[in-house]
C-alpha cells in the first residue's frame, strides 16, 4: 500500500543527496535548503497534506518527516565540509579567475657572467678554447709547477686559503695551463675562465673571491708579437677598435720575459682622467713567453715550443665597462644593483 506523502519525502530525498553531493558552494546549499525546509518548501508544504490520511498513514508520514528532516541535514552538514575544506586547500579563499597573475620576475646574467661570456667568445673566434680546472688545487698546480719560488711572497700563509691537508683554494687561474699541458700533447690553444682566492682585505678594488681569465698558446716559434696581437684583437674586440695596448716589463715566475699590458683608457680615451688616474692608460693584466722551466715541468721539450700564456681579472673589465666603482657591489646580491644590466 503506498503512502504518496512517504514516497514524495523520499523522492525528495533522493533528489537532495545527489545535488547536495555536487554543490559547488554555499549558495547552492541554501538553495537546495529553502527548496526543502523552507517556508514555503517542500517538507512544510507536504505536512499540510497530512489531515487527509489514515491514522496508520498519518504514523507513517511522521516518522518519514523525522527521519527525512534528519538525513536531508546530515547530506546538507557533508556537503558545507566538504565545500569549507576545498576552500581552505586553496589557502582559505574561494578561486577568483577574474584576478590578474602575479608576474614572476625573470632573472638575468651577471655582469661577471656575462664579461666571461664575452671574453670567451672573442677567443672563441681567435681559435682558442675553453679548459677547466678545480678551485680546490694543490701546492704543486698553483706555485711549484708553475715555477714559483718557495720564497714567493703568493705562498705564505696570509696570502693564500690553506687547508689543514696543505691543499689550498686556487689563487690565479695559471694552474690551469699545467693541468692542461699535463694531459694534453702540444700544440695548444686554451683560454680558462674562473674563480680564484686570495687573503685579501675586501675594499673597492679587491675581495677575498674574484674571477679570471687564463690564455695559453703553445706552438713552435711563438713570440710576444703574436702575443701582442692576440692582445690587440681582443681589446679591440671587448672595447671598441680604437683602444690601443701597451706592454710594459714586469715579473712572473712563469714567463720569461714577462709584461704587464695596458689599454689605453676606455673613458678618456688616453687623454688622462681620474679613472686612469691621468695617465691616459688602464692596467688590465700579466703576461709573457712560458717560461722553459713551466715546459719542462710538464714534460715539453723546450727546445721544440714556445708559447705565450696571459691573465686577466674579469671584474676589473667588468668594472671598467660597466662603470662600477666598488668591487663589492658585485657579490652583495642586491637585486636593485643587479637588474640594472
Ligand atoms: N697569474 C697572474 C696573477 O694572478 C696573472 C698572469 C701573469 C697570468 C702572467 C699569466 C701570465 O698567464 O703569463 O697575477
Amino acid at each position: 500500500m503506498s503512502n504518496p506523502i512517504v514516497e514524495q519525502i523520499n523522492s525528495a530525498l533522493e533528489d537532495a543527496e545527489k545535488t547536495l553531493a555536487a554543490a559547488q558552494n554555499e549558495a547552492e546549499v541554501e538553495e537546495v535548503r529553502i527548496r526543502i525546509l523552507g517556508r514555503k518548501g517542500l517538507l512544510p508544504s507536504l505536512s499540510g497534506g497530512m489531515g487527509a490520511l489514515s491514522p496508520e498513514e498519518r504514523k507513517e508520514a511522521g516518522m518519514a518527516f523525522n527521519t527525512g528532516r534528519e538525513r536531508f541535514q546530515s547530506f546538507m552538514d557533508s556537503a558545507l565540509k566538504r565545500i569549507k575544506a576545498s576552500a581552505r586547500g586553496n589557502g582559505g579563499r574561494q578561486l577568483d579567475l577574474t584576478l590578474p597573475g602575479r608576474r614572476r620576475e625573470l632573472g638575468r646574467k651577471h655582469p661577471v657572467v656575462t664579461v666571461i661570456d664575452e671574453a670567451v667568445a672573442i677567443f672563441r673566434r681567435l681559435g682558442f678554447i675553453v679548459a677547466d680546472g678545480p678551485e680546490i688545487e694543490d701546492v704543486y698546480h698553483n706555485f711549484d709547477a708553475l715555477n714559483t719560488a718557495q720564497s714567493h711572497p703568493s705562498r705564505d700563509v696570509a696570502d693564500t686559503f690553506y687547508f689543514a691537508d696543505g691543499r689550498l683554494l686556487r689563487s690565479q687561474t695559471s694552474t690551469v695551463q699545467i693541468r692542461t699541458m699535463e694531459s694534453h700533447e702540444p700544440p695548444v690553444r686554451i683560454v680558462a675562465p674562473g674563480r680564484c682566492f686570495r687573503r685579501d682585505t675586501p675594499d673597492a678594488t679587491h675581495s677575498m673571491n674574484f674571477h679570471q681569465i687564463e690564455g695559453l698558446l703553445i706552438d713552435h716559434e711563438v713570440s710576444m708579437a703574436d702575443l701582442k696581437s692576440i692582445l690587440q684583437m681582443f681589446a679591440a674586440e671587448m672595447f671598441g677598435p680604437e683602444v690601443k695596448i701597451r706592454l710594459r716589463p714586469h715579473f712572473f715566475p712563469f714567463t720569461e720575459p714577462s709584461v704587464e699590458y695596458d689599454f689605453s683608457c676606455i673613458m678618456c680615451g688616453g687623454r688622462g682622467c681620474n679613472v686612469c688616474k691621468q695617465s691616459g692608460w688602464l692596467e688590465i693584466a700579466g703576461a709573457g713567453e712560458v717560461d722553459p722551466n713551466v715546459l719542462k715541468n710538464v714534460g715539453y721539450d723546450p727546445e721544440i715550443w714556445t708559447g705565450y700564456a696571459f691573465g686577466m681579472g674579469i671584474e676589473r673589465i667588468a668594472m671598467l665597462r660597466y662603470r662600477i666603482n666598488d668591487i663589492r657591489l658585485l657579490y652583495e646580491n642586491d637585486v636593485r644593483f643587479l637588474e640594472q644590466f
